[in-house]
């Protein structure tokens, strides 16, 4: 069976635009179709972000060709995301940092569980989804950014906007960043009090040319303490991811975390939590065909019932496996490499995130910075 372009395109033609009062052909989505004997390949633009928008459309494409043109055809169908959704926009209130659309912070509870590793990975894969995407690496105790994106010794240029020295945010990979990291020497322990830290974090912030940004993602320190109240009084946030690994101790502090943003004084909506390390899989496997090999050393599904048991969003699962820790060493962030598992574990992490972020949009206010002066077991830091 030979399959024909202009079948294709008649078929695809059958797909209404929800909102646009066209179909897919005539609003320029269809950006190109191959056919080859039995195959298709229907490469496809759409400016809604979400998940089941991207499924909806696959499905619909593969049963209207199936059913107008060939039943056997073998289709792969390429969604890429344009221009962000309305929804992705405004969720900040007032003009604090003009430009920046959303504000997601990533945080824990307890250290060392992998929230730089998901904030790099998350923002590359952002970027490789077409979004413009910045990272403030406000690890005031480790920095370790820098190290993951390669750019350790590279250090932020000054530019001049509208007569003002700004810092303009170094950048790889598509993602630019500003890191705590830059300006101190490696070697160097940094033993900041509260103020000290909130001063080099609004200056990264404020005095820094980040320019239009879909996502700024906010690679907190471990805890629940001043750092974390000082960013929420300096930035309307909005919302939080929270990492875990599924062991008891991690997940007693995630709860933590958790608690902390959705205080009634902070009120920060958590977007969900993202189970790391969910399980340790060798790499050699896949190759003597045992892919399905998984340990649970830290416990199974931990992070997955809290957040259950919290009542806030599953985001996905990452696995303990070598490569993630290699290619954070070499600043190159494991979701880069195509096609992987991990680079598939990713993007569903990913368009998780930013299926939640429209959700939150739609359903709450935009956020503002919030207003701390003291709080029980902790004192905020005053600007
Ligand atoms: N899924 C994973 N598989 C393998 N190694 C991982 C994974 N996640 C994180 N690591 C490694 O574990 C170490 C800690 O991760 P990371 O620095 O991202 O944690 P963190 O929560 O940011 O730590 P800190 O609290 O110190 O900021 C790093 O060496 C990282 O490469
Ligand atoms: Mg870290």
């Amino acid at each position: 069976m030979k399959l024909h372009k202009q079948d294709i395109f008649k078929a695809l033609e059958s797909i209404s635009v929800p909102g646009e009062g066209k179909n897919m052909v005539e609003s320029g989505a269809v950006k190109n179709v191959v056919t080859f004997a039995d195959e298709v390949i229907v490469d496809i633009t759409i400016n809604n972000p979400t998940l089941q928008a991207k499924k909806k459309t696959e499905v619909e494409i593969m049963k209207a060709i199936h059913e107008k043109v060939y039943e056997k055809a073998k289709i792969t169908v390429n969604v890429k995301v344009d221009a962000p959704a309305k929804s992705l926009a405004n969720s900040i209130k007032g003009k604090a940092i003009p430009g920046i659309q959303n504000i997601v912070a990533v945080a824990s509870g307890k250290g060392g569980v992998g929230k730089s590793t998901v904030t790099v990975n998350l923002a590359v894969t952002l970027a490789q989804m077409g979004f413009k995407v910045g990272i403030l690496d406000a690890d005031i105790y480790g920095p370790s950014v820098p190290i993951m994106f390669d750019v350790e010794k590279e250090r932020p240029m000054a530019v001049n906007i509208d007569g003002k020295s700004k810092m303009k945010p170094v950048e790889n990979y598509g993602v630019k960043i500003l890191s705590i990291g830059f300006f101190t020497q490696p070697d160097q322990a940094v033993v900041w009090r509260g103020p000290m830290a909130a001063k080099a974090l609004n200056q990264m912030i404020f005095d820094a040319h980040w320019g239009e940004l879909d996502f700024m993602l906010i690679d907190l320190p471990p805890g629940t303490g001043d750092i974390h109240l000082s960013i929420m009084q300096s930035l309307p946030i909005t919302g939080a991811v929270i990492v875990s690994t599924p062991q008891n101790v991690a997940l007693a502090d995630a709860k933590k975390g958790v608690a902390m943003f959705q205080q009634e004084s902070i009120n920060v909506p958590v977007l969900g939590i993202i189970e790391n390390m969910a399980y340790f899989t060798p790499e050699v496997p896949i190759a003597i065909g045992m892919p399905e090999n998984k340990y649970y050393i830290f416990g199974k599904d931990g992070a997955k019932n809290l957040a259950e048991d919290l009542n806030v969003p599953f985001l996905g699962h990452i696995p303990l496996v070598q490569s993630i820790r290699e290619a954070g060493d070499i600043g190159r962030p494991a979701a880069m490499q195509t096609a992987t598992p991990l680079q598939l574990a990713f993007e569903k992490i990913t368009q998780n995130v930013v299926e939640e972020v429209v959700r939150r949009n739609d359903d709450l206010p935009p956020t503002e910075a919030i207003k701390i002066t003291t709080m029980a077991g902790c004192s905020a830091v005053k600007k």
